[in-house]
């Protein structure tokens, strides 16, 4: 962790809009539960408010918010060790947003890449939310003065942009208010790419189901992604060179390579030469060994909403004891009357 006058906290979330995939678990889930078990306050959010950025059944939200949930206790987030919530029991998030709204430029807004690929052509019919939603995001972060925000390689441009808020907001109240916080993208499943084409993300979102593993997907299924998932005529190489400009390949031993915690270079050398035939079912099989414990504990979870409820409330209340007297510190900086 860098130094700053800032006590060093983690913050992050992940959008209940579809269920998670091993993208969400290799790029965020997995490493937040490494990170719980430092010196460090770590903070996890279903962030429900971003979910509705794009259309969402309303059941359908509710039922994909306590997924979330499940799946972060499921995969070892500790609500003894973390403050685990969702983002819409805590009003200050939108209280900030607003705030930083104000001081976001359109200009930055514009530049958002994400934006552009979710609204597509049809950019005039996107909601305003979608349009915001980095500075929603900014606030889910500094309304903690969070410093570090373990994330996919796909959400750097948001941290970098909280970064710009932050900045900003400094400047121009002339204080040292807001952390400039550091995004942690760091490991070999930062960018967990889709098992059709490895040019593209794994997204929950994607057209074909079997381009994404599932977090709840069962053992045959994984196994049937694996086999049918794009490779090139070449194995395994001997060294991790022989993966530049393979993406597809790259990506297989990522995968193998997060799951396994072994490094890239490691899992080459074990299967240097190695033919697709050894190497997909010795992927699939690593997958279902340490999927398949999870996904039996997210469905014993699921089976008691009320239980979760209980969790996502108390971690809702802990946060709001931190976000609370940062807004209204916040509201005095900016001159707000109260
Ligand atoms: P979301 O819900 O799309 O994804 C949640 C987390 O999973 C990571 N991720 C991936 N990592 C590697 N490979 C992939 N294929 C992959 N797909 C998803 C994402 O990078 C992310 O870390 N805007 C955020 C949610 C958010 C947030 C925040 C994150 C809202 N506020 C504050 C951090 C801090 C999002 O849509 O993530």
């Amino acid at each position: 962790m860098t130094d700053s006058t800032f006590t060093p906290r983690v913050f992050s979330g992940i959008k209940p809009s579809g269920g998670l995939t091993l993208g969400n678990y290799l790029g965020a889930i997995k490493r937040w539960v490494d990170m719980q078990d430092g010196e460090t306050e770590t903070i996890y959010c279903a962030v429900d408010l971003h979910a509705i950025t794009v259309w969402q059944d309303p059941t359908g939200l509710k039922a994909g918010t306590r997924e979330i949930a499940a799946g972060m206790l499921a995969s070892g987030i500790d609500p003894e060790k973390s403050i685990l919530f969702n983002q819409s029991q805590v009003p200050e998030h939108t209280q900030l947003a607003w705030i930083f709204n104000c001081v976001a430029r359109l200009g930055w807004m514009n530049r958002m890449t994400q934006f552009k690929d979710k609204a597509g052509k049809n950019a005039e019919k996107a909601s305003l939310g979608l349009y915001a939603y980095p500075s929603l995001m900014a606030a889910d972060i500094l309304l903690y003065h969070a410093t570090h925000v373990p994330v996919g390689e796909d959400q750097k441009q948001h941290v970098e942009l909280t970064r710009d808020i932050a900045n900003k907001f400094n400047n121009d109240f002339g204080v040292d208010f807001f952390p400039v916080t550091e995004p942690v993208i760091e490991g070999p499943g930062t960018r967990v790419m889709n098992l059709r084409d490895g040019t593209k993300k794994m997204s929950k979102s994607g057209e074909s189901d079997m381009e994404r593993i599932n977090m709840l997907d069962d053992a045959d299924t994984i196994a049937k992604k694996f086999k049918k998932a794009k490779t090139d005529p070449d194995g395994i190489p001997e060294t991790l060179d022989g993966l530049n400009g393979r993406p597809e390949a790259k990506n297989l031993v990522d995968i193998y390579s997060g799951l396994a915690d072994m490094t890239a270079e490691a899992v080459v050398a074990e299967y240097a030469g190695a033919g697709w035939g050894k190497f997909k079912p010795a992927l699939a099989e690593l997958a279902v060994a340490k999927l398949a414990p999870i996904s039996d504990e997210m469905k014993r979870l699921m089976d008691d909403p009320a239980e979760i409820d209980r969790k996502l409330a108390r971690g809702a209340e802990r946060a709001r004891e931190i976000a609370t007297p940062i807004l209204e510190k916040t509201y005095d900086i900016v001159g707000l009357l109260r």
